[in-house]
């Protein structure tokens, strides 16, 4: 077999005249005016390769034998092209290779979908044939990316002292947050293992052994519905350093993004990144991951519409809850009626009762609610909301989460209307002060809103048992563009808070012990105080590919079924197997 001398990429006007061997799939072969041409596709490009039946007659009729898809090493003389068939549009276009040897390698059958940039074939075909897929150019530089974010990662951390270290992923179950993935366990009859959530208690415990800084590229199982930005399994960036606080651990990943950035797409970002309360981000944008690269905000009305003869409103505020609006700047002009319906139809499906709107003109209002409005709380409305002739101004006036919930969606919907989203634009945002504990209504307990790991703020400890709902907690979440991309904590390291944790979200305290009683043990010889952070590397890389589905990021991804379409997995096992494991499926009743 011929070697190779070059990428295709590697081979430019400098290289002209050198014999250079390249190796690869044939993209395109035309015939015409006696001369073949084949566009020879590697890793990093296309190669225009010619054949002429005088420089190599048995090469020529090779040639002719190639389709789409062939594998070729092809042998020849690189030269320059005549100017007026210079390719503008390739890396390489300025040259190409009269092949004077080549050697068909392998043939291929016509592919199912075309290996090119932008196609439009169904994804589960796509999935089926990933191997091909993947051979797409576009499909090939995303993977190159997240090697390139992966590595650099890696530098960036050994160079700040941190170490590699693997977790496993056998491990004892303790669902918490998402469903596990169990492992049947064939030596321990009906006892499971669990795949790992995320190394969570096991990079603690590397701190409780001293390591001081950790981190590791993990895979994570999580058994969860999934969406566009969730996969059963993905990757996370996970990381934990001892001694530390939380300016410590934002410093460090600020810079990380800078640089990760900076390789991956060749972008400065500005750090530090602005932060903002979860109690703020929730009052301002009606989402604990806002979007910030458009405003949109929600302002609070309550105080100068809660009394008002409009029944809805001051109904809302008799029953505890809040008005609150956007002015969304110059819909008032731009959308028509229908789509100011249409817009309060979309609140309605998010879980509103209705949505109120004023839309201002240079000498009126028109609305279907003014008229229950006084002049002085029309004019203190105009004069918070900031409203000029052209707006649209929509209402609000419920529980203040549903209209958090509400006003939030709104805001997105408004912002892809009004195409406020701009790819090329990075907004980074640490969202910190998150609450510790949340009410779930259908376990009738708290959970926990991070993880049980979690440290309350100090000075709400005092308070965690009077108040759970009212604690904060250390917890941060990076969001990117709208994306959560990290979250992380301060933790515990005292056997004592962890059970007060523990008993807050309606452990008992066997419970407790069966489930984490090695974690509290360890507390007990000389944890020192930590916290990490770890981040979705499939949902960075998206961000960065400018794409909307971590299914494109992912070498081999899971469809929304969790299931795979090329190897067919999940699939049934043999009874032989089931037995090992002293499994019985049970019979579907007919
Ligand atoms: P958390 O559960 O917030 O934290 O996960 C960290 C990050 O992982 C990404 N992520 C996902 N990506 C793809 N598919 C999923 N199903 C999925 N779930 C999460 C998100 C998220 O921000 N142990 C803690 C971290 C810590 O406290 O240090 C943890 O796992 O980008
Ligand atoms: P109604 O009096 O129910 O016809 O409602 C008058 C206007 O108030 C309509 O535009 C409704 O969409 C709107 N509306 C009704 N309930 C709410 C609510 N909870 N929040 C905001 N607007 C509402």
């Amino acid at each position: 077999m011929m070697k190779r001398t070059h990428y295709t990429t590697q081979l430019g006007v400098e290289q002209a005249g050198q014999d250079v061997v390249i190796c690869g799939w044939v993209d395109t072969r035309r015939d015409h005016g006696g001369l073949i041409f084949v566009d020879l596709r590697d890793r990093s490009g296309i190669m225009q390769v010619v054949f002429n039946p005088e420089i190599n007659l048995d090469a020529f009729h090779l040639a002719e034998s190639v389709r789409g898809e062939y594998v070729v090493a092809a042998a020849g003389k690189l030269r320059l092209r005549p100017d007026e068939t210079i390719n503008p549009n390739i890396q390489t276009g300025q040259v190409e290779i009269y092949v004077d040897k080549m050697e068909v390698l392998n043939s291929s059958k016509t592919p199912p979908f075309y290996i090119e940039d932008g196609i439009n074939v169904d994804e589960l075909l796509r999935l089926k044939y990933r191997y091909l897929d993947l051979r797409r150019p576009e499909m090939q530089k995303i993977m190159m990316l997240r090697h390139r974010v992966v590595k650099e990662i890696r530098d960036y951390l050994d160079e700040n002292g941190f170490m590699d270290l693997e977790t496993p992923i056998l491990m004892k179950s303790s669902p918490e947050g998402a469903r596990d993935y169990l492992v049947p366990s064939r030596v321990h009859p009906g006892s499971f293992y669990a795949l790992p959530q995320s190394p969570q208690i096991f990079k603690q415990l590397l701190m409780v052994a001293g390591f001081d800084r950790y981190f590791q590229i993990a895979r994570c199982f999580r058994d969860e519905d999934l969406r566009a930005d969730r996969q059963p399994e993905f990757t996370q960036l996970d990381m934990e350093m001892s001694f530390v606080d939380e300016e410590d651990i934002f410093g460090l990943v600020e810079e990380m993004m800078a640089r990760l950035f900076q390789a991956g797409m060749g972008r400065i970002i500005n750090t530090p990144f602005p932060r903002l309360t979860y109690a703020e981000c929730m009052a301002r944008f009606g989402s604990d991951k806002p979007d910030l690269r458009f405003g949109l905000e929600i302002v609070d009305v309550t105080d100068i519409l809660g009394n008002s003869d409009f029944k809805v409103f001051s109904g809302a505020v008799a029953a505890g809850g809040v008005v609150r609006a956007i002015n969304a700047k110059g819909c008032g002009e731009k959308f028509s009626r229908r789509e100011i319906d249409d817009l309060g139809r979309l609140a309605i499906e998010y879980g509103a009762r209705g949505m109120a709107w004023i839309v201002v003109t240079e000498n009126e209002l028109k609305s279907p609610i003014t008229k229950f409005l006084k002049e002085d709380q029309i004019k203190g409305l105009l004069d918070r909301m900031q409203a000029e002739a052209g707006d649209l101004i929509i209402f609000g006036a419920d529980s203040t989460e549903m209209v958090c919930r509400v006003l939030g969606f709104m805001r997105l919907e408004l912002a892809r209307r009004l195409e406020l989203r701009h790819d090329e634009e990075l907004n980074f945002l640490w969202v910190t002060d998150f609450p510790l504990l949340e009410w779930d209504d259908e376990e009738k307990r708290y959970v926990a809103v991070h993880h049980m790991f979690t440290s309350p703020k100090l000075e709400d400890i005092d308070a965690m048992e009077a108040e759970p709902a009212k604690t904060r907690a250390r917890a941060y979440d990076l969001v990117l563009n709208g994306t959560e991309v990290g979250g992380g904590s301060l933790r515990i390291y005292q056997r004592s808070l962890q059970e007060r944790m523990f008993s807050l979200v309606g452990m008992t305290m066997e419970d407790a012990r069966e489930k984490f009683g090695y974690l509290m043990d360890a507390f007990e010889y000389g944890t020192p105080p930590h916290g990490g952070i770890a981040f979705g590397i499939d949902r960075l890389v998206m961000l960065m590919a400018g794409r909307d589905s971590i299914r494109d990021v992912i070498a081999f991804p899971k469809t929304q079924s969790a299931a795979c379409p090329m190897t067919e997995a999940p699939s049934k096992v043999s009874l032989r197997q089931l037995r090992e494991l002293s499994l019985k499926i049970r019979e579907e009743k007919a």
